[in-house]
Order: C-alpha cells, then sequence, then structure tokens
C-alpha cells in the first residue's frame, strides 16, 4: 500500500508504480493499492499531477484537508488505519518527510505492518523543522529504509539503523532523478511555459531578455515554502525584497505555493515586490522546463535543490543548511540563508 498525500509524493511514487508496473508485465504480482491522504488538494498541487503523470486513481482519498501538524497528523492516523484493517497489505510505503509520511508509518508500523521508507536517511540537524520530526521517527519505524545516498546511510548509522536481519537498509538511489530522467525530453517538448511567461518571442524561439552575447533565456526561477521561511515575516520579507532587487535587472519568476500565499496576505507582503513574477504552482512539466533553461535557481525546497543539481543549473537554497549536502559538496548549490545581502550579493 502506497501512502501519499503532498505534490512532491504524487511524483516520487510516480516513478516506483512505473518500475512495479514493469516488473508486473514480466514476473511479477504486485498489487498496489494507493492511499491518498488529502493533505495537498487545489487542483496545481494535486490533480494536475495525476493526469500529467497518469498516476493511478487512489482507490482511497481520506479528504484530510489542511490543519495544525496535531489535527492534520492525528486525522490522518485514524483514517489510515481504518484502511489498514480492511486492506491488511504486505507491506506500506511512505515518501519523504511530510505528516502523510509519519501518519502512514505510524499507522503502519502499530499495526506491525513493515513500512518501507523511500528517501530514507536525510537529515538537517534542525530539529525546528516539521519535516526533521517526520524524517527521525519514520526511519526509526520502518523495516526498509530505501536511502537515495550514501550519505543517508551513514546517517542512519549513527542512529543504529543499520541493513542486517531486522532490517534492509540500502542506497537504493533518487526515483526523482528516475523521474526527470523518464520526462525531462518529454516535458522539454509539451510545455509551453516559457512562450507563455514572455520568455520568447513567439516566432523566433529567441529570449526577448537575452543580451547579445547569450542566446539562451534569461530568467531567475524561484520556490519558496518551507515554513520557516513562510511563517517568520522577518525571513519572509527579507527573502521578498532580495528577489525584487534581483528582478530589477532579470526577470525572477515565482510560482507561489499556497503555504506563501497565505503567509503573504498575513503579513501584508503582497505590495512593493513589483519585479517579481508571481504565478501560481505550475505542472511537472511545466517546472522541469522553467528549471532546465533557468540562469539560476534560487528555492527552499528539497526536490528542486536535487533537480537543479541534475540539470546543471547554479541553486542558491534560502536555507541556513540542507539535507542535500551532495550539491554543495559538487559546487553548484550554495546556502544564502534569508538575509537580503547574501542572497543578492551571489
Ligand atoms: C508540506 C510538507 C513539506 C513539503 C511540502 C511540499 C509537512 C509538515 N510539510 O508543506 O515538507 O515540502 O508539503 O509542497 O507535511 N494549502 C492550500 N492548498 C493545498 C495545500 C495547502 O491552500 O492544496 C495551504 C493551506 O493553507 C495549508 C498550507 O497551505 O494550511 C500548508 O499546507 P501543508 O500541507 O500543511 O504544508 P505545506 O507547506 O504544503
Ligand atoms: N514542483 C512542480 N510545480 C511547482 C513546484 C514544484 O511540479 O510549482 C515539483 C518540483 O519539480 C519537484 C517537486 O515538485 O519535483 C518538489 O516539491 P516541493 O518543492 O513542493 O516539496 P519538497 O521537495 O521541498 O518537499
Amino acid at each position: 500500500m502506497t501512502v501519499v498525500g503532498a505534490r512532491p509524493q504524487f511524483i516520487k511514487a510516480g516513478a516506483v508504480n512505473r518500475a512495479i508496473q514493469e516488473f508486473n508485465k514480466k514476473k511479477g504480482r504486485i498489487r498496489e493499492i494507493w492511499v491518498h491522504t488529502g493533505q495537498h488538494y487545489d487542483y496545481l498541487m494535486d490533480k494536475v499531477f495525476f493526469e500529467e503523470l497518469k498516476l493511478p486513481k487512489p482507490d482511497y482519498h481520506l479528504e484530510v484537508g489542511s490543519g495544525s501538524h496535531g489535527e492534520q497528523t492525528g486525522l490522518m492516523l485514524e483514517r489510515v488505519e481504518r484502511v489498514l484493517k480492511n486492506e491488511k497489505p504486505e507491506t506500506v510505503i511512505i515518501y519523504g518527510d511530510t505528516n502523510s509520511t509519519l501518519a502512514g508509518a505510524l499507522a503502519a508500523a502499530k499495526l506491525n505492518i513493515p513500512v518501507g521508507h523511500v528517501e530514507a536517511g536525510l537529515r538537517s540537524y534542525n530539529s525546528a523543522m516539521p519535516e526533521e520530526i517526520n524524517r527521525l521517527l519514520t526511519d526509526h519505524l520502518s523495516t526498509f529504509l530505501f536511502c537515495p545516498t550514501d550519505q543517508a546511510v551513514i546517517n542512519l548509522l549513527k542512529e543504529g539503523i543499520k541493513d542486517g536481519r531486522a532490517r534492509i537498509v540500502k542506497n537504493v538511489g533518487d526515483v526523482m532523478y528516475d523521474s526527470i530522467l523518464y520526462y525531462s525530453k518529454l516535458a522539454e517538448k509539451r510545455s509551453t511555459i516559457l512562450k507563455e511567461l514572455g520568455f520568447f518571442t513567439p516566432n523566433s524561439g529567441r529570449a526577448i531578455h537575452e543580451s547579445p552575447l547569450h542566446r539562451t533565456p534569461n530568467y531567475y526561477l524561484v520556490t519558496l515554502h518551507r515554513a520557516e521561511n513562510t511563517d517568520d515575516p522577518k525571513r519572509l520579507k527579507s527573502i521578498l525584497k532580495a528577489l525584487n532587487e534581483i528582478g530589477r535587472n532579470t526577470p525572477t519568476v515565482l510560482p507561489l505555493h499556497p503555504r506563501t500565499k497565505k503567509m503573504m496576505k498575513v503579513y501584508h507582503l503582497f505590495r512593493g515586490f513589483k519585479n517579481i513574477k508571481f504565478i501560481e504552482p505550475v505542472s511537472y512539466f511545466d517546472m522541469l522546463k522553467l528549471e532546465k533553461n533557468a540562469r539560476a535557481i534560487l528555492t527552499d525546497s528539497g526536490g528542486i535543490q536535487k533537480e537543479a543539481y541534475w540539470f546543471r543549473v547554479p541553486c542558491l537554497t534560502l536555507r541556513e543548511e540542507t539535507e542535500w549536502v551532495e550539491t554543495i559538496k559538487g559546487g553548484w548549490n550554495v546556502l544564502t540563508g534569508a538575509k537580503v545581502k547574501r542572497i543578492v550579493g551571489r
């Protein structure tokens, strides 16, 4: 049983679903049941991915929606447990580090159903992050720890979680990488987002903003949604100021996560940033196209730091630390935090 609920999980579970289908065509008989917790529900945060990536229609939709951590996780726990009791799956697979991840893992572990965690072993060592709490607990509840990197395996070892009789802990690679390998050419062909945003003239295919020396589109792509940035008015304002400054000379596009939109309203931060091009969240194909062609990416997203790295697009991470330390070591990612000078200076 696959338990998903948030945008990045649809993409990750999609890659595994494809592998299961391939396996079933040749020699297997794996039955996969999809449970959608309902954590994300706006069309552009949810259905667009099911349609574009042709994901299976969830067998169960738990319609939990938004709420405080306790409310949301508690409701999920109750409803996932009911499904588990009904279906009695052999294994529950959960992805990443959201509240849907923790609820799926906890509900299964309490019923003695083995849990498989895809993206196990990541650590920011910042316990103020809700995601860090979710990861830590989920890993300790899991039997199959599918790590995306060697560092993740080492992180688990430090906590006494190791490959052996009781548990399987392996670096299996990154399912998000599988996903971009599979989709990036298709996205390049299908997505018309650059044209829609005016980054290309309609006929020539050349970028409007390119200088004679640059024949590639010239824009910065930004995403911003981490609670540590959006729910702290000082940090949020500072990041927006920096983006506005950058946007003065180079188009700067920001597909706005609903959490960020909500907090910008709460803190009255919609005025004064006219150099930032705010747009609705985009589909996966549009995102891949935007990432691949950007001059640089500024983000606090986990998944987007990796995608920037795989596309070899320079990345500025608007955080103080990252779980994806390899991207920093590789020289493609720098941590800027939220201060205007540090962001613009880069
Ligand atoms: C969640 C994950 C985060 C992940 C992100 C991916 C947790 C604790 N956080 O953060 O790790 O990086 O998803 O995008 O699980 N909202 C809508 N429409 C939606 C979804 C959310 O309007 O479809 C708004 C609601 O006001 C909600 C807020 O966004 O309260 C936050 O949503 P929530 O799912 O709690 O957390 P995310 O910030 O999306
Ligand atoms: N993504 C997308 N459209 C958007 C923003 C993100 O398709 O408007 C994709 C992105 O390409 C990546 C994943 O969603 O594959 C990352 O999700 P997100 O940033 O919401 O969460 P995180 O990875 O930080 O948990």
